[in-house]
């Protein structure tokens, strides 16, 4: 396997396994991993929780706009995107521009098991997660449905999951 000259981008719903997925296919074809959250995060200096308590949602969406239109990262890189960036009017026709889009699914409930220790999504943090994500993921759904290949991440080993990834 070589290098992707294109980039590849992950795509989908919090908690569908966007990172671990990226790592693990960055992994077996030795390119690198931009995760845009982590990426974010270091160049802001502090937690996306912290950029949406102390600057607000539509400062960090502009934050990931800018990185993807600033035309960041150049090529075979693997992207791990926040949930949310695809939603964003424009942002699926340019990732479509730029290289691969595999758009990774589970179901709320499994979503819910990933997420309920983190603390790194201030959108769930909510007194009944589960209830905010369907009224997000109804908004969402059609976007998630014509963004790319699809990638079921439910119930299956990590191994199974790339192996249908590539
Ligand atoms: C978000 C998803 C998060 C993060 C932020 C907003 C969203 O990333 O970007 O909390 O709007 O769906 P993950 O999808 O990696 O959890």
């Amino acid at each position: 396997m070589t290098t992707p000259v294109v980039n590849l981008y992950l795509v989908g719903f919090m908690g569908t396994g966007k990172t671990t997925v990226g790592r693990a296919i960055a992994y077996r074809l030795g390119a690198k991993l931009i995760d845009v959250d982590a990426t974010i995060e270091r160049e802001q200096g502090k937690p996306v929780s912290k950029i949406f308590e102390e600057d607000g949602e539509p400062v960090f969406r502009k934050l990931e706009r800018d990185f993807i239109e600033s035309g960041h990262p150049a090529r075979g890189c693997i992207v791990a995107c926040g949930g949310g960036l695809v939603v964003q009017p424009g942002m699926l026709e340019l990732l479509d521009s730029r290289g691969v889009v595999i758009c990774l699914h589970a179901s709320l409930e499994t979503v819910l098991k990933r997420t309920r220790h983190s603390k790194s999504r201030p959108l769930l943090n909510v007194e009944d997660p589960l209830a905010r994500m369907r009224e997000i993921y109804s908004v969402r759904e059609p976007i998630y449905r014509k963004a790319g290949t699809l990638l079921l991440t439910d119930n299956r080993s990590l191994p199974d999951v790339i192996a249908h990834a590539m």
